[in-house]
């Protein structure tokens, strides 16, 4: 069972964000989990150019890290996402990245998955980047089993305080992927999108006749 981090500050290994996620993947690992973290900061993610490329092939233009990204993505069995709060937001690192995400969202690549997410902030905005951070993973077909997100207000050792919820929700989300998780509410929703993302498939069929085999085969287009 492979979990994987990605982690959104710019600020490497003195990110409070990072340390959060990684009690996660600590808790992650003590339930047996392989667990990696990807700090985006260290990997080259050019920001989308909305040339809509990658809808014909699925291949983006760019030529750097995030493909690479994606198939780590495509290993893990779960994903956590973690960001610091950047006025009332994501960081930009994160926002750029997700942007990049728009094709795995169209074809559901990373579906089926379990994920949370966690998020750091000075006082204000952590929670709703939280639910900000889970509603992305559902749109990419992820389910996610929780958050956290840590308000530290300037004492970057309150995260430590938080090590031992972060540790459950990593072990929460190892067992999501050993023995499953139900979320009727994630579900509908996850299946409204993909009503919406299956006119894309349908309509595209000709030319990405791999994705759209797929979605037939997960009974997803009848
Ligand atoms: C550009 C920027 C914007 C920020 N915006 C907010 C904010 O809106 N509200 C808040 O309470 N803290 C804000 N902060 C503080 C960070 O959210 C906080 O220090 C966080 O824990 C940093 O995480 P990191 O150590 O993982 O980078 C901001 C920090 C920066 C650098």
């Amino acid at each position: 069972m492979k979990i994987l981090a990605i982690h959104g500050s710019p600020r490497t290994v003195r990110s409070t964000t990072r340390i959060l996620a990684n009690f996660v993947l600590e808790g992650a690992a003590e339930a047996g989990a392989e667990t990696e973290m990807i700090d985006l900061c260290d990997y080259r993610v050019t920001p989308c150019s909305a040339c809509e490329g990658c809808s014909f092939n699925g291949i983006c233009v760019f030529e750097d890290d995030v493909p690479a990204i994606i198939a780590r993505m495509r290993e893990a069995d779960g994903i956590i996402f973690a960001s610091p709060v950047y006025i009332d937001n994501i960081s930009g690192q994160m926002k750029v990245f997700f942007d990049r995400l728009a094709d795995a969202i169209h074809y559901q690549l990373l579906a089926g998955k379990f994920g949370c997410s966690v998020a750091t902030t000075h006082t204000s905005g952590g929670d709703d980047v939280v639910t900000y951070l889970n509603h992305v993973q559902n749109y990419l077909g992820v389910i996610s089993i929780g958050g956290l997100g840590v308000a530290t207000g300037g004492n970057t050792e309150t995260v430590d305080a938080a090590e031992a919820s972060a540790r459950e929700l990593g072990k929460k989300l190892a067992g999501a992927i050993r023995n499953g998780f139900s979320d009727p509410n994630q579900e509908e929703e996850i299946a409204g999108n993909r009503e919406f993302f299956r006119d894309i498939v349908i309509e595209n069929r000709d030319f990405r006749t791999e994705d759209y085999d797929r979605w037939v085969q997960m009974g997803w287009i009848e």
